[in-house]
């Protein structure tokens, strides 16, 4: 199977633990671009899940597949420690990281994401999203797109979609390009996911830096699901204000400068 794509950015050799960013769904690593360029002095590797970007598909294996494949790609170019931040999707494939490769994580800052598994309707919508995105597989990208448009509504925040046109044009742009046979992966391989607040127990009992940041206006991810995730974390929800499910794209600066921080702590 072929390794996934790695982008990496500022400095190389002997510059610390890097900071590997993974994505949310539907979008690939263009997504932490505005992160990534207000952290110049940090080692960062921003990662294209499966199918998405410049990453080639995993025939199957869900989550757990991705997650390995995330420790065997990073191994592949020598990287054993790191602190890993996954934004939303991203987020449920770091805890699938922390179950499965707890040694790599150095740290970990989970943004606008969840623990929790789906429930029964979550999971048949996300079925019926797969079917809809197979179906276009086979026809051309704005048929795929059609699948995941609807998102633009509800993955940016108030602020954003009053005040930055900018953001709202990209962000359209990029869930226009999402391929429909990723599309289709993700939504099947989301649904399956288990619980992994367990996993976040085990982080806090081997005392493992940690960051919850949730965009205030995140109507995706709950104030609850971070509370929870935080707990379990035993760490307290940093809040990011007039930001929605989309906190990297949205509100890059303060995002990087909690990511920067939380590496500082690992670093020294
Ligand atoms: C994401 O932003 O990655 C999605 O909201 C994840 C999901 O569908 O649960």
């Amino acid at each position: 199977m072929s390794a996934l794509a790695l982008h990496r950015y500022g400095p190389e050799a002997d510059a610390g633990i890097p900071l590997v960013l993974l994505h949310g769904f539907p979008f690939d690593s263009r997504m932490w671009s505005y992160v990534v360029t207000s952290l110049p002095l940090v080692p960062v590797v921003a990662v294209d899940a499966p199918g998405f970007g410049a990453s080639p598909a995993l025939p199957d294996g869900g989550l757990e597949a991705f997650a390995d494949e995330v420790a065997s790609s990073l191994a592949g170019v020598g990287i054993t420690r790191a602190v890993v931040a996954g934004l939303s999707m991203g987020g449920y494939v770091a805890l699938a990281l922390a179950e499965r490769h707890p040694d790599l994580l150095a740290g970990i800052a989970l943004l606008d994401s969840k623990a929790s598994s789906d429930d029964e309707a979550g999971r048949a919508k996300r079925l019926e999203v797969a079917r809809a995105a197979r179906g276009a597989a086979g026809a051309d990208g704005a048929a795929g797109a059609a699948v995941v448009a609807p998102m633009l509504a509800t993955v940016l925040g108030d602020t954003t979609r009053a005040h930055r046109p900018e953001v709202v044009r990209e962000v359209k742009d990029w869930l226009a390009q999402a391929p429909p046979a990723a599309i289709a992966w993700a939504q099947e391989s989301m649904a399956v996911r288990p619980d992994r607040h367990a996993a976040l127990e085990g982080l806090a009992g081997r005392r493992v830096p940690a960051l919850v940041l949730r965009g205030t206006e995140d109507t995706m991810a709950s104030a609850d699901d971070h509370e929870r995730m935080a707990r379990a974390l035993g760490v307290d929800v940093s809040e990011v204000p007039e930001s929605g499910h989309l906190s990297a794209v949205e509100t890059p600066q303060p995002v990087a400068h909690a990511l920067a921080a939380l590496r500082h702590t690992v670093s020294y």
